[in-house]
């Protein structure tokens, strides 16, 4: 006989079908006559209930059914009475494959708090809540690739070792195969990375943009998603040390070609979400509502079905960063002294409760924020006319803030050498990007999708470390 999952037996599976599921249990109730099992395997946020006759079940085997077990059972389908699902399985044979012992596994079935299931990060994945989001991250993450193999994009691998800063923030984690307590030294006494392994200074990739311009100025379309590493001491529940990005870098579009791709992607995944997770989506909508029934009703989010259908039926609002800076600058909360940071004219260089404000109390629509100062953005961004500010575009969320940072690139070689001399970036050591100006040049614009901030938004899970399996933090790297 073969495995069936249980998704498939829930979806289509008759009575009378003669099957066997693999699965964990979730659940176990019952008297000495009957037993219900709940039991689960990732496949889908419900649980089949097995049905188990006690008189002619082998009692031993039964004792080590308990929350968290390994099974496999073999049975009969039949139509369910009650159990909320249509179909149940009259457990006609039961191996357990691995126990849990009730008295050690942490897992029980009762509401665990987030923090605490961070702290079993190795084993969250067997709840409800963490299957759902497991799904719906998987489910974007083959919507992305969807999405851009629809267009003719061609996926791009990036590298993750790299000695140039792309952002130009020194963020980076440094990767070196020298002697902590006694690397070789110049003599100035300065670290000698000749000697190491790459035989120059590296790092871990901040964005694969850089390299992504390149294959963009031969490929014409190109994207690329791929693990990128910030060493930013940022304690804060919407940012990782460790975050997955999509960037498309598009030969011959302009910021405004930019703007409408990204626009029509954030939607597209969206859509693809309501139309492929609706189980996990209902089920993450409940959990949200639940943790918020005690906040004051003017507190609470959206729904979170509505919420990600109210995105999808509106255009995203278009204004300029100086536009954004004198609705911040008139506003209640800047008035009133109520920001952390208070808005002190062009230059100010936006926080997330002013992104936040433009968002969630200004437009209650996303936004899409261009043309911001030269002075607080990276090097590679294509100057405007007035020499004030570039064709930078930031897409903000609500309940997020910033989901998207792009721009239109410089093209224009001696612009982009006299910008890279005026910030410090090294022209030397990044010849190979300057000659994509020098050669062939063209208007070319990407853009970078925080995904773990999509996940946050689609899933409306409030801290980034809950949906990535794994986070990466400032003292943070267990399992
Ligand atoms: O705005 P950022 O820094 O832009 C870039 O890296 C560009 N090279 C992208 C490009 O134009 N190709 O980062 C892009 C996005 C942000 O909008 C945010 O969603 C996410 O990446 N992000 C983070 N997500 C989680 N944790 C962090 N520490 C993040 N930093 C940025
Ligand atoms: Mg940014």
């Amino acid at each position: 006989m073969t495995r069936s999952k249980v998704v498939e037996l829930l979806n289509n599976g008759n009575a009378g079908d003669s099957v066997t599921v693999y699965g964990w249990v979730r659940t176990k109730r019952g008297n000495k006559q009957i037993n219900f099992v709940a039991l689960n395997d990732g496949s889908t946020i419900n649980n089949l209930q097995v049905v188990v006759d006690m008189e002619k079940a082998d009692e031993a085997v039964m004792k080590k059914v308990t929350t968290g077990a390994a099974v496999a059972v073999s049975g009969t389908l039949t139509e369910s009475q009650g159990s909320g699902q249509n179909i149940e399985l009259n457990g006609e044979s039961i191996e357990v494959l691995g126990e849990a012992n009730p008295e050690k596994y942490p897992l029980q079935p009762k509401r665990h708090s987030l923090e605490f299931l961070r702290e079993i990060a190795h084993l969250r994945m067997r709840t409800n809540l963490f299957g759902s989001i497991s799904r719906l991250r998987h489910a974007m993450i083959f919507a992305v690739h969807e999405f851009f193999n629809s267009k003719g994009f061609i996926n791009v691998h990036t590298p993750i070792i790299t000695a140039s800063d792309a952002e130009g923030a020194g963020e980076m984690f440094r990767v070196t195969t020298l002697d902590a307590k006694n690397p070789p030294l110049t003599e100035e006494g300065e670290i000698d990375w000749k000697q190491d392994f790459f035989g120059k200074a590296t790092n871990l990739t901040v964005s694969g943009q850089l390299e992504g311009e390149l294959a963009a100025m031969a490929m014409g379309e190109i994207y690329t998603f791929g693990p990128t590493f910030r060493a930013e001491n940022s304690n804060t529940t919407r940012h990782l040390s460790e975050f997955w990005m999509i960037e498309p870098e598009m030969a011959f579009y302009d910021i405004v070609d930019n703007m409408d791709l990204a626009e029509e992607f954030l939607k597209y995944l969206i859509k693809y979400a309501l139309d492929n997770c609706m189980d996990d989506l209902k089920f993450l909508s409940q959990r949200l509502q639940q943790e918020e029934k005690n906040k004051p009703q003017a507190e609470r989010s959206m729904e979170l079905i509505e919420k990600l259908e109210f995105v999808l039926a509106n255009d995203f609002v278009r204004l300029t960063y100086t536009e954004a800076i004198n609705i911040l600058e008139n506003s209640k909360p800047n008035k009133k002294k109520k920001f952390q940071y208070p808005v002190e004219g062009f230059g100010t260089d936006l926080q997330s409760e002013h992104e936040r404000y433009l968002v969630e109390k200004h437009f209650k629509k996303p936004v899409i924020l261009t043309d911001y100062p030269a002075s607080i953005k990276a090097f590679y961004m294509k100057e405007n006319e007035d020499g004030k500010t570039v064709r930078a575009m930031d897409i903000l969320f609500p309940g997020i803030g910033e989901i998207v940072g792009g721009s239109q690139r410089e093209e224009n070689l001696d612009v982009l050498e006299a910008k890279m001399d005026k910030m410090g970036v090294p022209k030397e050591e990044m010849s190979w990007y300057l000659d994509t100006r020098r050669f062939g040049s063209a208007v070319h614009s990407g853009f970078g999708l925080g995904f773990e901030r999509l996940m946050l938004f689609v899933s409306g899970m409030t801290n980034i470390r809950d949906v990535i399996p794994f986070p990466r933090a400032p003292k943070q790297a267990e399992f």
